[in-house]
């Protein structure tokens, strides 16, 4: 099956055509350098942006993969969670492409999204999973027991963990957006300089917190402007401790689910730290571990793609013609 995806639920413009569960092509329009000024994501302006490029997109991911309108069996498109003026450009858009050619519309969850970039490329699918959601809006340890069915076992309290990246950065004067910033300065920092707290580690639950460890980044970058190899020092405690209580839980989640294999997703799975520690830990572990390719980590519309090739066959047709933007659609659990 041959599918035209896209995905719009933030400050991304993407499209991808995915046949078979593999993307041809995997186009990107990032808004970040408009972003940048602001130093963060402006909704208004994001929905805005996303109108201006999302034909071109699409026609440059059909172009890529040499495909014409023609030859696509059905339309994916991330339905949310997301900022809804952006996600409403991208479902729109698919709506009208779906109802002119008469062709199936899929609508994708962004999380399960997320985890299906994990899954890029696999050829058999051994359920369960234990998925690692770590992106800008989401922090969340759910388990796939199946093709799109998802408990949710622990989620962010507060903060997500990229969100906590991206407020840091800010306090430190980069820009946006922040996590590939902060990675970037904690290389030539030390991750044991300065002990910032691990939140809720003791507690017996697997959900997150990291608004504490963003008030104690704050607390040491001070008022003044601390000189670059201190801020280094704190970039690389701050990555340390946010990349060792998700990967606690993660294990500690583990062990009560026994997984066939570990996933880890979402924007901030581009972290090197992130994905060298989980990586060693689930090897010491004994437990098999599918992280998604950097490409597929921070926001496009492959993984919708992918996503959506192992939807059930209930989320498409007619009905589904009718989706509307749902920003509050996290991984609910499963009934
Ligand atoms: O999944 P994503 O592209 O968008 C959302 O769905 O939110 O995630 C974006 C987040 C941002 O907070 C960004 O700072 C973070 O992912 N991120 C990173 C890295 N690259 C992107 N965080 C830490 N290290 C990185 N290398
Ligand atoms: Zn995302």
């Amino acid at each position: 099956m041959k599918i035209l995806a896209i995905e719009t639920s933030c400050d991304e413009t993407a499209a991808a055509v995915v046949t078979d569960g593999v993307a041809e092509s995997n186009v990107i329009s990032s808004q970040i350098d408009v972003h940048r000024t602001t130093g963060g994501v402006v909704p208004e302006v994001a929905a805005r942006l996303q109108l201006e490029v999302i034909q071109p997109v699409i026609d440059q991911a059909l172009r890529d993969a040499s495909t014409e309108m023609k030859d696509v069996d059905a339309i994916a498109v991330t339905a949310g969670p997301g900022l809804i003026g952006s996600l409403m450009v991208g479902l729109e858009t698919a709506k009208a492409l779906a109802y002119a050619t008469g062709k199936p519309l899929i609508p994708v969850n962004h999380l399960a999204g997320h985890l299906y970039g994990a899954l890029a490329n696999l050829q058999e699918f051994t359920f369960p999973y234990l998925g690692l959601i770590v992106s800008g809006g989401h922090t969340e340890l759910v388990l796939m027991d199946d093709h799109h069915s998802f408990t949710l076992l622990g989620e962010t309290r507060d903060d997500a963990a990229g969100e906590a990246f991206d407020k840091v950065a800010k306090l430190m004067g980069l820009p946006y957006p922040g996590g590939p910033e902060i990675s970037k300065l904690a290389t030539q920092g030390n991750p044991d300089a300065i002990t910032f707290p691990r939140a809720m580690l003791d507690q017996d639950t697997f959900d997150f917190s990291f608004s504490g460890l963003k008030t104690a980044a704050r607390r040491e970058i001070g008022e003044g402007s601390p000189d670059k190899a201190r801020l280094a020092d704190i970039a690389a405690s701050f990555e340390a401790a946010v990349t060792d209580v998700l990967i606690q839980k993660t294990l500690r989640a583990a062990e009560s689910y026994d997984p066939e294999a570990v996933l880890l997703g979402g924007g901030v799975a581009a972290n090197q730290k992130l994905r060298n520690d989980l990586t060693a830990s689930c090897e010491t572990a004994g437990l098999a571990l599918k992280i998604s390719p950097p490409e597929y980590s921070t926001d496009n519309a492959a993984m919708i793609g992918i996503a959506a090739s192992y939807a059930p066959p209930g989320l498409t047709g007619a009905a589904a013609r009718k989706v509307t933007a749902d920003p509050s659609a996290d991984l609910a659990p499963a009934t």
